[in-house]
């Protein structure tokens, strides 16, 4: 699906969500579970962790109650927050027997991300926008929608995370009015310490960019 596509599929989503009509399969209790800071049983994340996924998590509900979304979209936009990383304190050598073979290539430290997706979707989550901002957290992902969008720049800029605090406080408070926007200063500010420092880009973070920058 193109990021337009996805976009009006969210766009739309959110618009029937404000009439009260249910478009969407009835939210997984899993995803319930999540939305209020209950993990799945097979996440491995330490207390460090869990802080951060909770800032993650309070910072998309702050900005989904901005945009006007309600109900079961503020539960979905929470979760993503907390499932991001439910699995990026397991090593990579255990995450790795979870992925197909063609996962296999990616930087190891992505892997947390699809391998969580995984478990989900085996669990019985069928949200694909939501399992597909968790499976490209880390890389980003041209077909992102709103929610992938906002999982990525809520990942980047939560108030935990040192460094440039000036700067992402401002991002943070643009984000829920200027999510395209915001998302591109953060991809563009990835790429370039990337290729100052002389360090490959990924091809999908590449692809994430183009779309952004074609969209705009
Ligand atoms: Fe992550
Ligand atoms: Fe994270």
């Amino acid at each position: 699906m193109t990021s337009e596509l996805s976009m009006l599929e969210d766009h739309i989503l959110g618009g029937n969500m404000r009439l009260g009509l249910r478009t969407r399969a009835p939210i997984h209790p899993i995803v319930a579970a999540a939305a209020e800071g209950r993990l799945p049983v097979w996440a491995v994340a330490g207390t460090r962790r869990l802080m951060h996924m909770e800032r993650v998590a309070d910072l998309l509900e702050g900005w989904a109650r901005e945009m006007g979304l309600v109900g079961e979209e503020i539960a979905r936009w929470r979760a993503a927050g907390i499932l991001h990383d439910a699995l990026r304190d397991a090593s990579p050598g255990e995450l790795v027997h979870i992925l197909p073979e063609r996962l296999w290539k990616l930087p190891p430290k992505g892997y947390h991300g699809p391998a969580a997706a995984i478990l989900l979707r085996d669990d019985g989550v069928s949200d694909r926008g939501l399992l597909r901002a968790v499976r490209w957290h880390t890389l980003g992902s041209k077909n992102f929608g709103r929610l992938g969008k906002a999982l990525f720049a809520a990942d980047s800029l939560e108030p935990g995370r040192a460094g440039s605090r000036k700067r992402r406080e401002k991002l943070r408070a643009r984000a829920s009015r200027d999510l395209d926007r915001v998302v591109t200063e953060i991809v563009r500010n990835r790429i370039d310490y990337r290729v100052r420092a002389e360090l490959p880009v990924h091809p999908r973070t590449i692809g994430f960019w183009n779309s952004l920058v074609r969209a705009s």
